[in-house]
């Protein structure tokens, strides 16, 4: 594995104690970040503190994303504690349930989106007056391939993640000339604790689209992610980034 250079840069991580978001607290721990982890697991949140202290400086924030009021103190005690905020990855998110449009629960379909396009709301609305002060920034949003091609029984998902992609490109040029950029990825199915939230069924109908016949691994989109927070990506912004073992075709 190669260091990417985020050294002494201060990186925010939502869902940052398991998975996909896990992997990137590591690969930046890795990498000389500074790292806020933002989740509503408080255990989690302890024992990855823990782990990720051996290699960073680490500070925790138990916060319910899809919660304003939360976003908004968790963004001020943050920057309270580092002095500054450089980096924010919004990987929190939830799979919800799967079912037809017809019969899918409506607080159900509200709760998904509540979480994973509000939050992502939210928590760019807070944390993007911070980057501004100090002319800098770096914003990676994890959206999905259901996003861009829509899952059959995962309409709430795919609708939420589809709103992320939107949300990111035009995020993305009210930024573009001050120095902050915003971009996501889209990945096809990885293995981590959310596939638990969906039927098996859904997961063999993701597994037989992806051309490379496997999962992704956490440790993939860890890479990409954090090379988009790099300073490397610097003329690249309202990006979305495949990560898809072959299944996006645009
Ligand atoms: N795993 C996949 O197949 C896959 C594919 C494409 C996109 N994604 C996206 O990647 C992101 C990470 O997913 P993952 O697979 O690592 O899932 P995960 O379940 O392993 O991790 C999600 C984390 O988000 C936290 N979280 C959920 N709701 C929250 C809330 N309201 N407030 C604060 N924290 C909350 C959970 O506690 C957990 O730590 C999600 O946005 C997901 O939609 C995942």
């Amino acid at each position: 594995m190669n260091r990417l250079d985020l050294n002494g840069r201060v990186c925010i991580v939502t869902g940052g104690v398991s998975g996909i978001g896990l992997a990137i607290a590591r690969r930046m721990a890795d990498s000389g970040a500074s790292i806020s982890l933002w989740d509503r697991d408080a255990a989690a949140l302890e024992k990855v503190a823990r782990e990720l202290s051996a290699k960073a400086k680490v500070h925790t924030a138990q916060v319910d994303i899809s919660s304003y009021e939360q976003v908004q103190t968790a963004a001020r005690a943050t920057a309270a504690h580092f002095g500054r905020i450089d980096v924010l990855v919004n990987s929190a998110g939830v799979a919800g349930k799967n079912a037809m449009v017809w019969e899918y629960p409506v607080d159900e379909w509200i709760r998904v989106h509540d979480i994973n396009i509000h939050g992502t709301f939210y928590t760019c609305r807070e944390v993007v007056p911070h980057m501004q002060k100090n002319g800098y920034g770096r914003i990676v949003n994890i959206a999905s391939i259901a996003g861009k091609e829509g899952n059959p029984t995962a309409s709430s998902y795919s609708s939420s993640k589809a709103a992320v992609i939107g949300f990111t490109k035009s995020l993305g040029k009210e930024l573009a000339k001050q120095n902050i950029t915003v971009n996501c990825v889209t990945p096809a199915a990885v293995k981590t604790p959310i596939l638990e939230q969906v039927t098996q069924a859904h997961i063999d109908y993701m597994l037989q689209k992806i051309p490379m016949g496997r999962l992704g691994l956490v440790e993939e989109i860890a890479a990409m992610v954090c090379w988009l927070c790099t300073e490397d990506t610097s003329f690249t912004t309202g990006g979305v980034f495949d990560l898809s073992g072959g299944r996006a075709t645009y």
